[in-house]
């Protein structure tokens, strides 16, 4: 199974490929120093992507506690030591943490390095790897620090997905529904038929591709209203991952509960009708979520609320919320009058 993409993210050509096997550093070092960056599970993927080239590798520790600016510094200085020049090239090969330290990390190196992802995750493939968005955590706020910078190639290599563990693939999902939100009833329907064989999860991946390729390239900096709608269920997912701690609630787990969350948002304002908001709700469940609130561990309601508004200082005293609409997605404000602390307490469930 071969298929490719390609987008033009602001100026930068993008090139996505999604095919069985892993690919072979060479072929994306193209002759050029190349350093590749994994973190402690991705490694034998990336000594099997390396194979007899030479290049070298750099090993972070894993998970979102890991996604540090000391994570950055000792892949640039891994780089340093690898003799990389400004015609070198950023191999990252991992889920959604390795590639925001790599590309991030690429994108400052010598005022910009080429980079490549060998996304190994679901989550990856059908969001974080495509579109450009770097980053890291920092002050314990998530990707407080980060850059625009779209990797030339990113190869999705479904044999990786092999080794995935289920909280994992769990977390992809989520990201999975919220695409089929966003794009099409085709892909809706795909997902809640999706089995872990190749064929479908293929065809889910290439369609989740396409539908956030095509709207990152609208909206690349997200400048506009199009590529917010990207964050369908992550105002209220991250306050609760930032409640809970970073790292103690999965990504996936956080923006499927915002997404229910979202559902009641929008079923109160009139936005997102009735069945469309069970819909999803039920497709959410039916992968084991938790959809209820309040949220059952790890998240004191107004610790929860605290971090909604440091959400809203970020965003200059603005607090948006995307909710499901008819058909795709709305950016609707904050309500204000209590709403949305009503809604994080289960006062107005579906
Ligand atoms: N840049 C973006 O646009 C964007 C979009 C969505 C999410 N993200 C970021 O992505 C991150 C979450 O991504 P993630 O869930 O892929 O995180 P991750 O990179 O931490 O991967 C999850 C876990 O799976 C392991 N793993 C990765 N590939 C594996 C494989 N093939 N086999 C076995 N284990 C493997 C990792 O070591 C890690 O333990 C968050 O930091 C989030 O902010 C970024």
């Amino acid at each position: 199974m071969e298929k490719e993409f390609s987008f033009v993210f602001g100026n930068t050509p993008s090139k996505v490929r999604i095919q069985d096997s892993l690919p072979d550093a060479r072929e994306l070092s193209e002759g050029r120093r190349a350093l590749l960056v994994c973190d402690e599970n991705t490694s034998p993927l990336a000594l099997k992507t390396a194979g007899d080239s030479g290049l070298s590798l750099c090993v972070l520790p894993q998970g979102e506690d890991n996604k540090t600016w000391a994570a950055v510094e000792s892949i640039l200085k891994a780089a340093r030591e690898a003799g990389l020049g400004r015609d070198g090239v950023f191999i990252g090969i991992g889920g959604g943490v390795t590639s925001d330290l790599c590309a991030f990390a690429a994108s400052v190196y010598m005022r910009g390095a080429a980079l490549c992802i060998v996304s190994t995750t679901l989550l990856g493939m059908v969001d974080a790897a495509i579109g450009g968005k770097t980053g890291f955590d920092f002050l314990g706020i998530k990707n407080l620090v980060g850059t625009f910078y779209p990797a030339g190639k990113v190869i999705m290599p479904l044999e990786a997905l092999k080794t995935l563990r289920e909280k994992e693939w769990k977390s992809g999902l989520a990201e999975l529904v919220k695409t089929a939100v966003l794009g099409d009833s085709e892909l809706f329907g795909m997902v809640k038929n999706i089995q872990k064989n190749r064929e479908t999860l293929a065809a889910c991946i290439a369609r989740a591709v396409e539908i956030k390729g095509r709207i990152v390239e609208e909206d690349p900096r997200e400048t506009g209203k199009r590529r917010a709608l990207l964050n369908l269920g992550h105002t209220f997912g991250h306050a609760l991952e930032s409640a809970a701690g970073l790292g103690k609630i999965s990504h996936g787990e956080a923006v499927a509960w915002g997404m229910a969350r979202s559902c009641e948002l929008g079923l109160y304002l009139g936005v997102t009708p009735p069945g469309r908001a069970r819909d999803i709700t039920e497709l959410l469940k039916s992968f084991g979520y938790e959809t209820r609130a309040p949220y059952p561990t790890g998240a004191d309601a107004a610790v929860l609320m605290e971090a909604m508004a440091g959400d809203k200082k970020r965003k200059s005293g603005k607090l948006n919320f995307i909710v499901p609409a008819p058909q795709g997605a709305e950016i609707v404000p904050d309500p204000g009058g209590g709403i949305t602390g009503k809604i994080i307490n289960g006062e107005l469930s579906l």
